[in-house]
């Protein structure tokens, strides 16, 4: 992997024309975090509340290495990284780490009759001791147990205009260290209709700590990000992406109808 050919949710991205080779992505603050959900109308419309204490990332190497090429010609994000973890509400040394991404936008953002879609959903992140090649500053997160649902790539309708796909992290509760999050009442197989207020009950999870997203337009192909671009204060950036709905294969077994 080129150093600049991997594409971040919130790192990475800049505006078409102003991101060349030897740029550096700059940190978002927690503010701006939190300003983009209210922004994109995630908050309120598919969560009630979001106040992170973490920068939370999640980055993306694009398909043919063009950084102009947003994610959706992506497969699964190459990373998760994290700033000032310890600022984390429950944080310790010891913590782990639930992380999952959604699509609420099922099948359009005006008509979601299948809020919200779960594209991926994993415990046991811990923070590793290497800091992320996409933000020098961040640190990454790691693995070591397979994903209760493995990644599995958007990919909108044609003519369902723009959708939002959510990731967000929160701290595990120490149950999971030793259990699956099929033992909650969870119906991992059915990745339609995730009702995450349901589920943080099920898991007993706290608030989200940290999130981010991207939007993609199914009839434009443009897609956007939380932006780092530092002549802009917070919201998401707009690039366009070639070739609007040849989006990624799905990866793995895991087979969802599309649309999603
Ligand atoms: C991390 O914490 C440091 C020290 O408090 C602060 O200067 C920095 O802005 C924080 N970074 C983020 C991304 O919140
Ligand atoms: C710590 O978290 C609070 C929210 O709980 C946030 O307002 C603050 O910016 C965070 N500080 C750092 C240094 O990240
Ligand atoms: C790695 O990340 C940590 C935590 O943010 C930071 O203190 C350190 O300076 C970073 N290292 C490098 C080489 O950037
Ligand atoms: C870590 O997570 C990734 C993404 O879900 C997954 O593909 C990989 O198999 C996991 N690692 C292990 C050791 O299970
Ligand atoms: C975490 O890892 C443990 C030990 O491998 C495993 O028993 C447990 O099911 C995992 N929990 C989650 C939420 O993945
Ligand atoms: C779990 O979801 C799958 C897929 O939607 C469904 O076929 C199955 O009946 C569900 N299981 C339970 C126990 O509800
Ligand atoms: C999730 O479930 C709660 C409690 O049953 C319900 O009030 C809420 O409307 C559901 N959310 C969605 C998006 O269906
Ligand atoms: C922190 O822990 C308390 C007590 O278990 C819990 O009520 C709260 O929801 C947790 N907050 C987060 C953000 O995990
Ligand atoms: C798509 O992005 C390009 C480049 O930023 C912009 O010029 C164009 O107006 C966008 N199109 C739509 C439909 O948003």
């Amino acid at each position: 992997m080129k150093f600049y050919s991997a594409l971040s949710i919130a790192t990475v991205l800049q505006l078409v024309g102003t991101f060349v080779h030897g740029d550096v992505a700059e940190s978002v603050s927690i503010s701006d975090f939190e300003a983009d959900f209210v922004t994109a109308q995630i908050v309120p419309e598919v969560l009630t509340a979001f106040n992170p204490s973490v920068a939370f990332y999640a980055a993306y190497e694009s398909a043919d290495g063009d950084e102009a090429v947003l994610m959706p010609e992506a497969g699964a994000p190459i990373e998760f990284s994290v700033e000032n973890i310890s600022n984390g509400t429950n944080v310790t040394d010891a913590s782990k780490f639930i992380i999952y991404m959604i699509g609420p936008d099922v099948p359009s953002r005006s008509t979601p009759t299948s809020r919200n879609v779960r594209h991926y959903l994993a415990g046991n992140f811990t923070v590793s001791s290497s800091n992320s090649s996409v933000l020098t500053s961040a640190t990454k997160l790691e693995n070591s147990t397979v994903a209760t649902n493995e990644y599995v790539a958007p990919t909108p309708q044609s003519g369902t205009g723009v959708h939002r796909y959510v990731y967000l992290l929160y701290a595990q509760p120490s149950k999971f260290d030793s259990i699956g999050l099929e033992n909650v009442g969870l119906n991992v197989s059915d990745r339609m209709n995730f009702n995450l207020s349901i589920f943080r009950t099920q898991a007993g999870l706290g608030p989200a700590i940290g999130g981010t997203y991207i939007t993609m337009d199914a009839d434009s192909g443009n897609a956007t990000s939380i932006s780092t671009d530092s002549t802009k204060s917070g919201g998401a950036s707009s690039t366009s992406v070639s070739g609007a709905l040849a989006l990624a294969p799905v990866l793995g077994a895991v087979v969802l109808a599309s649309g999603l």
